[in-house]
């Protein structure tokens, strides 16, 4: 990577051969003095350094904190110090915050605001789930609420919907292909806009390490002080990018985001994109991709179980060499999955099939935070008798896993209390969870169980959904 170009606050950056893990944040307070950007966490839980980001696919909110300087190429950064407009009146949110005080020590107060100025450019009227990813420790979010939803009544100043119009930034960068898709020696980043590119490089250089969103590589270098080297930055590759639905078929591309994947799921399985709103936060899944969720084979990653319920295929390239196999399969063992060196994933994809997924996500927070396990059924019943079963759990092995013991004692019974109660000792042989801090081993066993329980009333109309039971 020779030069990357971006927008910082409608005005053109380049920077030749940036360090390539170099953090936005550090990058902005450190070298530009934009020190309204803060460092609460440093790892994407706390939303401080919340920056808009504008790309060919529309504006995002996203952690500057465990954002890499080369993943900006041909975009636009607009922070906390490029919110009031050019004659200086406030955005709509900064003066909402101040009606309402929403800020009292203010450290939270940029992100937060940047964070509202995204959604209230994109019309995003779910300030509560838009804003979990910022964390107020003195202030409270009713205030912070009251403002983002006073500010949605006001238009979206004109110079913001300029200057966030994806069409005119690579004008302004002056560069057609404003990505220099070549290898650097000292600084030893590639950035391959094809497929094809990151196949023979990664083949060429299989110790690299590939970064996708960077929200699991981000909190190596910040948080494990790793520098990983050399690396590929693969979100910008189209090809890999996308969900395509074909009668038989759901594909999805490596590197779509859980932004991305939340509303084209929605319509066909919409358990899946309820878990996937519980999934980090607007931040973190504006980032996050599929392939990096998967290919980082965490026990505790939330698509894998209900992929794995879905039926789902990992189709992976090396080099000209592709193959394809069962998700459950990839994983082997824990922090091990059956990935050769200079192999990538290029998609997953899982059969049309009517909608009998459900997904249980337990954790010790409702929002932005990592599952204590995860449970995802897929259950078919014909003529009142199971004809299969697919249930997959996170949380409870060194892996995502199958449940097939439970599978079994469920399939070919009648769809009844009884089978299901039969069926629960069989939680025992399939898993022998771990006690941690996020809950006990005897606690994830006992709240497996429940969990096929919960499936079986759900499927029978019985309202199991704590927060939509009423007192
Ligand atoms: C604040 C916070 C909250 C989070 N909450 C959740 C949560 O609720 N649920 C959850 O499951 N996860 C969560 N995560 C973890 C993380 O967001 C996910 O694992 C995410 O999907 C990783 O995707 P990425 O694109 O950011 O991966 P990256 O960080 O870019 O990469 C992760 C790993 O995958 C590899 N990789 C990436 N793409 C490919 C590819 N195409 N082929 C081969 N290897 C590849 C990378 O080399 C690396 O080893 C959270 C993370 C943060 C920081
Ligand atoms: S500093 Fe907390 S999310 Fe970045
Ligand atoms: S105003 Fe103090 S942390 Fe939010």
């Amino acid at each position: 990577m020779k030069e990357i170009a971006f927008l910082l606050n409608g005005a053109p950056v380049r920077l030749e051969n940036p360090p390539p893990l170099r953090t936005l944040l550090d990058w902005l307070r450190d070298e530009r003095g934009l020190k309204g950007t803060k460092e609460g966490c440093n790892e994407g839980d706390c939303g401080a350094c919340t920056v808009m980001v504008t790309d060919a696919r529309g504006t995002h909110a996203l952690n500057a904190c465990i954002l890499f300087l080369p993943q900006l190429d041909g975009k636009a950064v607009r922070t906390v110090e490029g919110l009031a407009g050019p004659d200086g009146a406030l955005h709509p949110v900064q003066r909402a915050m101040v009606d309402h005080h929403g800020s009292q020590c203010g450290f939270c107060t940029p992100g937060f605001v940047v964070a509202m100025a995204v959604n209230h450019l994109n019309g995003e009227a779910d300030h509560d789930t838009a804003l979990a990813g910022n964390l107020c420790r003195c202030t409270g979010y009713a205030p912070i609420a009251r403002a983002a939803a006073a500010a949605a009544a006001e238009p979206v100043p004109d110079w913001l919907r300029r200057a966030t119009d994806p069409a005119g930034i690579r004008p302004q960068l002056s560069r057609e292909d404003p990505i220099a898709a070549t290898e650097d020696g000292a600084a030893h980043a590639f950035m391959p806009r094809s497929a094809d590119a990151l196949a023979d490089w990664y083949a060429a250089h299989p110790e690299a390490t590939l970064v996708a969103g960077a929200t699991d590589v981000g909190l190596w270098v910040t948080k494990q002080l790793r520098e990983p080297a050399p690396v590929a930055f693969i979100a910008g590759i189209g090809e890999l990018r996308g969900v395509s639905v074909t009668e038989d078929e759901i594909r999805i591309g490596a590197v779509t985001t859980l932004a991305e994947l939340m509303p084209a799921i929605a319509p066909l399985h919409p358990d899946l994109a309820e878990l996937i709103r519980r999934f980090g936060s607007a931040q973190v899944r504006a980032a996050a991709t599929i392939g990096g969720n998967i290919a980082n084979g965490s026990p505790i990653g939330d698509a894998p179980p209900a992929l794995i319920a879905l039926g789902a295929a990992l189709h992976l390239r090396r080099g000209g060499a592709r193959r394809s196999i069962p998700l459950e399969d990839f994983f082997l063992d824990y922090g091990h999955q059956d990935r050769a060196p200079g192999e990538f994933v290029e998609a997953v994809s899982f059969p049309r099939q009517p909608d009998r997924l459900r997904c249980y996500k337990v954790s010790k927070r409702f929002d932005q935070d990592i599952s204590a396990l995860c449970g995802c059924f897929s259950v078919t019943v014909r003529d009142g008798v199971v004809a299969g079963a697919r249930i997959a759990f996170g949380g409870m092995a060194g892996i995502p896993k199958r449940a097939h013991a439970v599978e079994a004692a469920l399939t070919g019974r009648p769809w009844i209390e009884a089978t299901i109660e039969a069926a629960l000792p069989a939680f025992a042989g399939d898993f022998q969870p771990i006690d941690d801090m996020r809950a006990s081993a005897g606690y994830r066993l006992r709240a497996a169980q429940n969990l096929l329980r919960r499936y079986f009333l759900e499927d029978r109309g019985v309202p199991t959904d704590v927060l939509e039971v009423a007192p």
